[in-house]
Formats: C-alpha cells, sequence, structure tokens
C-alpha cells in the first residue's frame, strides 16, 4: 500500500441515475416518483437550443417545486465549449432553492474545465449566501477526456462522480458505430468459424474507475440508448458492476429496476461475504492469516474483497 491512503467515495446510493430533458416538466413528478438514486434534469443535449431559456425556469421552479424525497438532485448543464454554460449556472442557482445537491458538467477535457465551473459556482454561491455547497459530477466522453482522467477526478473537492458517455466518446474516439454502450457487431475475434464478442467500453470504464478510485470519486456508467433491450443493458450494467461501478444512468424509466437490480449485490453474494469475513475471523483467532472456504484460498485480501459487497449492501439499505 501506498503511504497515501485511498479516500473513500461519498457514502451515498448511486445505483440509478433517471435522466429527463428540462424541457419536459409534464415528467418531472414521475421523475420524483421513480426508484432511481439520482435524478439528472437536463440543459444539454435533450433540450433544443430554443428551449434552453424555458428549460432553465422549468428547472429552477423544479427544484424547491417537487418534493424530490432523498434523492440526489443534479442539473446538467451545457459543455463549456457552447454559449449556454454560464447562464445555466446562473439561472439554476439563482432561481432555484438550495435543494440542489450537484451540476453534471458534460465533455470535460482537463482539469481546467472543472477550475473555471468552480470559479463561476464559487462566485455565485458567495454572492447569494448559499450555504450548502453544490458537487460536481462529469461526464468523460471524449477522447481529452479519457487521456486526462485522472486530473479531471482529482480537479476539485466538488467532485463526487464521474461518468462514460458512450454515445459521445465514440463519435471523438471516431469508432464505426452508431450504437449507444453495448456489443458492438464489428468487435469480434474470430476462431474456427465462430465469432467472440469483446467490449470496446472496457479499457475507458477501466481507466475511469482507477482515477475515481484514486481521488474518492464514485465512478459510474453512462447511457445503454436501446431501452427495449433488457438483456443487453443487464449484461453491460453487469460488466460495469464488476469493474468497479457504482451505478448505471437510465434514459427510459423502465431501466430503473434493471440498474438497480444490478447495482444492488445479491442475498447470496452478501451471505457469501459474509461467510468469508467469519471465515477469516475464525482464522486470525487462531494465529493464521490464511483459510479455506468452500475449498478455496481465502487471506487478509478476500476480507477487503468481502467488505467492498457488505459495506454497499449496508450502504443501499441504509
Ligand atoms: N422519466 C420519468 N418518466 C418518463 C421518462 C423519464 N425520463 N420518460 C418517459 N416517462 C414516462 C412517460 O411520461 C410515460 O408516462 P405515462 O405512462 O404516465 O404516460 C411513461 O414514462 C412511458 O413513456 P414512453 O411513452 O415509453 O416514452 P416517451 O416516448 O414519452 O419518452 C424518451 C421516451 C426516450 C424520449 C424519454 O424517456 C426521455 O426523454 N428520456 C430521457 C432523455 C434524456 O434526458 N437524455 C439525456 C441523457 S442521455
Ligand atoms: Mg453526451
Amino acid at each position: 500500500m501506498s503511504f497515501r491512503v485511498q479516500p473513500a467515495a461519498p457514502a451515498r446510493p448511486n445505483r440509478c441515475q433517471l435522466f429527463g430533458p428540462g424541457s419536459r416538466p409534464a415528467i418531472f413528478e414521475k421523475m420524483a416518483a421513480s426508484a432511481a438514486d439520482v435524478i439528472n434534469l437536463d440543459l444539454e443535449d435533450a433540450v433544443a437550443p430554443d428551449d434552453k431559456p424555458q428549460a432553465r425556469k422549468n428547472i429552477a421552479e423544479a427544484i424547491g417545486g417537487v418534493d424530490w424525497g432523498t434523492k440526489t438532485l443534479s442539473v446538467r448543464i451545457n459543455g463549456l465549449d457552447t454559449p449556454y454554460w454560464y447562464q445555466d449556472v446562473i439561472e439554476v442557482l439563482t432561481n432555484g432553492s438550495e435543494r440542489l445537491d450537484q451540476i453534471m458538467i458534460p465533455k470535460v477535457g482537463c482539469a481546467a474545465d472543472i477550475y473555471a465551473v468552480d470559479a463561476l459556482v464559487t462566485a455565485v454561491e458567495t454572492q447569494l449566501g448559499r450555504t450548502k455547497k453544490i458537487n460536481f459530477e462529469v461526464i468523460i466522453e471524449t477522447a481529452a477526456g479519457i487521456a486526462h482522467v485522472e486530473e479531471i477526478a482529482a480537479a476539485s473537492p466538488r467532485m463526487v462522480a464521474m461518468s462514460l458517455g458512450a454515445a459521445d466518446f465514440a463519435a471523438s474516439m471516431g469508432m464505426q458505430t452508431t450504437g449507444i454502450g453495448g456489443t458492438q457487431e464489428n468487435y469480434y475475434m474470430h476462431r474456427d468459424g465462430a465469432k467472440y464478442w469483446s467490449d470496446p467500453w472496457h479499457w475507458a470504464q477501466a481507466a475511469i474507475v482507477a482515477a475515481c478510485r484514486t481521488h474518492g470519486v464514485l465512478p459510474v456508467d453512462g447511457p445503454f440508448g436501446d431501452f427495449s433491450d433488457d438483456e443487453g443493458f443487464r449484461a453491460q450494467a453487469l460488466r460495469s458492476a464488476t469493474l468497479g461501478m457504482v451505478g448505471k444512468w437510465a434514459i427510459h424509466p423502465k431501466q430503473v429496476a434493471l440498474a438497480n437490480e444490478v447495482f444492488t449485490p445479491s442475498e447470496e453474494a452478501v451471505t457469501e461475504a459474509r461467510e468469508i469475513l467469519a471465515a477469516m475471523e475464525e482464522a486470525q483467532k487462531t494465529g493464521s492469516g490464511a483459510a479455506v472456504y468452500k475449498g478455496r484460498l481465502v487471506d487478509i485480501a478476500s476480507v477487503r474483497q468481502a467488505e467492498v459487497i457488505v459495506r454497499q449492501a449496508e450502504l443501499i439499505a441504509g
């Protein structure tokens, strides 16, 4: 272990982030009534340019006007390459209540992007006398974003979460696909007449998880576009969870239950983790650093692995 201890990520459930366009206030109450842990009201790509001013008003009103319960409430602003983002920040913070928890910054490419938004948010917060500090979440969805992923994760104490945005990421990387996440038809190995599909998102996801875990930020898998493909969503989400991500976006309400199911440790997994902890406790009583559980080696590292699962289950339960 490095002398520098790995910081813990925020201890809050983030299994599903449900998105809805800020230009469609009729669904805000439905979003609030959903089982998603995080709500993302969008000002960016789901809102047409002419609708941005009205969407800002809708969102500012809904922040305090809708009962969001204990959900984390986030607004996705426009990217720093647009003329919209500073007004998004100023109007949402000025006209919305203190109920807002975080701002999502899309298409970040370097730590200086976060610095710029931090400077503006700090000035607005101070001017308004807001007592609750706004957190940041970002989307890694450009070549620059993935190239600078670690400095972005470390960019501000406001940073709490980071998502992979598969569609914009694919476009920025020049990937030959129009699919939003999931299996890509042409990404396969071939042997003896059979195709074996591989995962083109894997390395970007692993890079995001490593950057996030280094700096105490929650790593999240972004959208899965084909909301009629439940099994495709489940497979993508299971891979993300296995790699260390804590949740996934829902771009349609039917994806919320799927995400919650995958990112809640199963009863079997929790039972097994607890049994491993118990087996190790017994072993340590006899001065042994290792034990046998169901015919396989468990040691101190197994304790840390089991604790990840138990901690996650406890966090979601309570
Ligand atoms: N959150 C909550 N409820 C939603 C919803 C959402 N994002 N999207 C749709 N609903 C509701 C509908 O109002 C409808 O409710 P009803 O049964 O009471 O009439 C129900 O869920 C079924 O909706 P459906 O007809 O299947 O979808 P739609 O055609 O109304 O909308 C989308 C489909 C994809 C346009 C819509 O889900 C959407 O805008 N998703 C988010 C897009 C987004 O924000 N993208 C940015 C991030 S990638
Ligand atoms: Mg995007």
